[in-house]
């Protein structure tokens, strides 16, 4: 099994749309076992998920997937969602003295699920707090989506390099196996500051971002993505010009990720 989290201690970025729609892609598209993890109080991706009715929802709430030891999944199935509760979940960051055994707790949660699923996904919320820590020490693969304005690209530097959740930091640190996807820019609108952010990016920080055969991968602002996530629908089943449009613009996107991350 692969672990992917996708974060970024900005928030509304698209880290929760883009962690429904690569959990549709896998398990609808490329045939894959997909476990979704939802560690965000907000639960945004847990009720998008839940609306669409395409996997199973686990009873366990995803705060024990961390305040428990030796956890089992409940349930079996191709496509499944360990969603967020909300009061537990926030008081984690204060329980200073079991951080380690959340850790733990995940890391032997996720090693019994080897063998029933091919890829899990795990949102987080946009704290830098244990739970985005956890995510990332137990994750192969960081996927962190942005929005091309200036405070998110100053906020690169934190991305990578914040002293407790920076993912340098946590490579070098803890999780040497973590691989970076780069970022993603998202919300992507076709005005001159945004071409001219998005210029910048490519110019400075080119190893960052994900290459397509032409280009980089980004995503634009349609009004496809949110009809989706509130229906909890892949956007290509939207039905809708714009959700098509979406998704061929998507697509590939998800496809250089797959083979990113060696799930083809
Ligand atoms: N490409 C896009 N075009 C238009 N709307 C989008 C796009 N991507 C995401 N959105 C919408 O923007 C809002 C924020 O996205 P989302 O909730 O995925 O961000 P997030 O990073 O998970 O936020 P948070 O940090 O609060 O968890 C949502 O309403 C979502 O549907
Ligand atoms: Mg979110």
């Amino acid at each position: 099994m692969k672990t992917i989290v996708l974060a970024n201690q900005k928030g509304g970025v698209g880290k929760s749309a883009v962690a429904v729609q690569i959990a549709y892609f896998f398990s609808l598209v490329k045939n894959k076992k997909v476990l979704v993890i939802d560690f965000d109080h907000q639960r945004n991706t847990s009720k998008s998920i839940k609306v669409g009715n395409y996997a199973k929802v686990s009873n366990t709430p995803s705060s024990n997937l961390l305040s428990q030891a030796g956890l089992k999944l409940d349930i079996a199935d191709s496509f499944v969602l360990v969603q967020a509760d909300n009061a537990e979940l926030l008081k984690m960051e204060k329980k200073a003295d079991s951080h380690n055994l959340y850790a733990n707790n995940l890391k032997n949660f996720l090693s019994t699920l080897n063998n029933m699923f091919d890829v899990c996904i795990i949102d987080t919320n946009p704290n830098p707090d244990i739970r985005q820590l956890c995510a990332l020490v137990v994750s192969d693969y960081v996927l962190s989506p942005i929005q091309l304005n200036q405070e998110a690209i100053d906020g690169i530097g934190d991305l990578l390099n914040h002293d407790t959740t920076g993912i340098r930091k946590i490579q070098s640190a803890i999780n040497p196996k973590l691989k970076f996807l780069g970022i993603l820019p998202n919300l992507v609108e076709p005005t001159p500051f945004q071409r001219d952010n998005f210029k910048d990016l490519a110019t400075h920080f080119s190893k960052l971002l994900i290459p397509l055969d032409v280009g980089f991968a980004a995503i634009k602002k349609t009004t496809a993505i949110p009809e989706a996530q509130a229906l909890g629908l892949p956007v290509w089943k939207l039905g809708k010009t714009s959700g098509r449009e979406a998704w061929n613009q998507v697509k590939p996107v998800f496809e250089k990720i797959a083979t990113m991350m060696e799930l083809n």
